[in-house]
């Protein structure tokens, strides 16, 4: 199986190309090797390896920055799925489209299934539900949420960083969701698109929380008084944000479930692996 990757140098696109290399060859291209809102680009880079599989990971994850750039916001979000899906369409590819918890508007007290109406609260929600719209029915839709890599910048990391030094952690304690693990999501991925899976799938990694209490957490688990970490509430930001987020946007696997998937782990359980990963590095 030849499958592309776009926006591979990203924290999931690295990951997915880790999880594609079993299945056969993968042509992983960062931004510098194809920006996916140049359609031109997008269809000869598709024509030139025709695989039979493309994930889309390319994406600009500055949620205030699409408040303030509709033009940019558009261009990454809504056309470059609907070029790919051209493309994808011309050599019979399996296209996997990769959204997000915020085309929710957070008032829900349950975990959101797949058929929850949308309602999203800000322009980058806005605009990748366009985006799910515009890679068509045949194409598989991943939300998932708060993406945390194996290999670079994640919230173990930083909050680890942050109790190596004198003074308390500060991180949100009034948003609530379902942080996930780029490896486990990379996995379902692939068994998705390797099905040709269509319409919408949740892929979060159990375990609803706020980065205050994740980072309590990660705390216990390393030793330090998790009493060092400080909720802040969205409300303590001075300037406020552009951007309005849900207050809840865990996710269910509802489809995941129904059809026969395996569960995704517990989050503590990722949390463990990178902070052991982190040990031996030190150690
Ligand atoms: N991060 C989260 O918590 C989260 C949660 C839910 C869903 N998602 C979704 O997951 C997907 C992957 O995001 P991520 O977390 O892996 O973010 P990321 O680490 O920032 O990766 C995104 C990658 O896309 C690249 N990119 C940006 N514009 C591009 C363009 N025009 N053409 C090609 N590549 C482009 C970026 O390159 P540059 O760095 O050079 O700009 C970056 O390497 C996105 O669709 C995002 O909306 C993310």
């Amino acid at each position: 199986m030849i499958t592309l990757v776009t926006g591979a140098a990203g924290q999931l696109g690295r990951a997915i190309v880790r999880a594609a290399a079993p299945e056969g060859q993968v042509v992983a291209l960062p931004r510098a090797d194809l920006d996916v809102t140049v359609q031109a680009d997008v269809q000869e880079a598709v024509a030139a390896c025709r695989p039979e599989v493309v994930v889309n990971c390319a994406g600009w994850v500055d949620v205030d920055g699409h408040e303030l750039d509709l033009d940019r916001s558009r261009r990454i979000n809504v056309d470059a799925p609907r070029f790919l899906r051209e493309a994808c369409e011309s050599v019979n590819a399996h296209l996997v489209h990769i959204s997000t918890d915020y085309v929710f508007d957070g008032r829900a007290s349950d975990p959101y299934p797949e058929d929850h109406p949308t309602a999203p609260l800000c322009v980058y929600g806005a605009t990748k539900l366009e985006g799910e719209a515009a890679v068509g029915p045949a194409a598989t839709v991943v939300r998932t949420t708060w993406t945390q890599a194996s290999d670079g910048p994640n919230m173990v990391k930083r909050v680890l960083d942050g109790l190596a030094g004198p003074g308390s952690v500060a991180l949100p304690s009034d948003r609530r969701s379902t942080p996930s693990f780029c490896d486990d999501v990379a996995q379902v991925v692939m068994m998705l698109a390797i099905d040709r899976y269509p319409g919408v799938v949740h892929a979060v990694n159990e375990g609803i929380t706020t980065w205050a209490d994740f980072a309590r957490e990660v705390a216990v688990a390393a030793g330090y008084d998790p009493d060092r970490v400080v909720g802040t509430v969205e409300a303590d930001y001075d300037p406020p944000r552009p951007a309005k987020r849900p207050l809840f946007s865990a996710l269910d696997n509802a489809v995941l479930r129904q059809a026969g998937y395996p569960a995704l782990r517990h989050h503590r359980e990722f949390m463990e692996e990178i902070l052991a990963r982190v040990r031996t590095r030190d150690g």
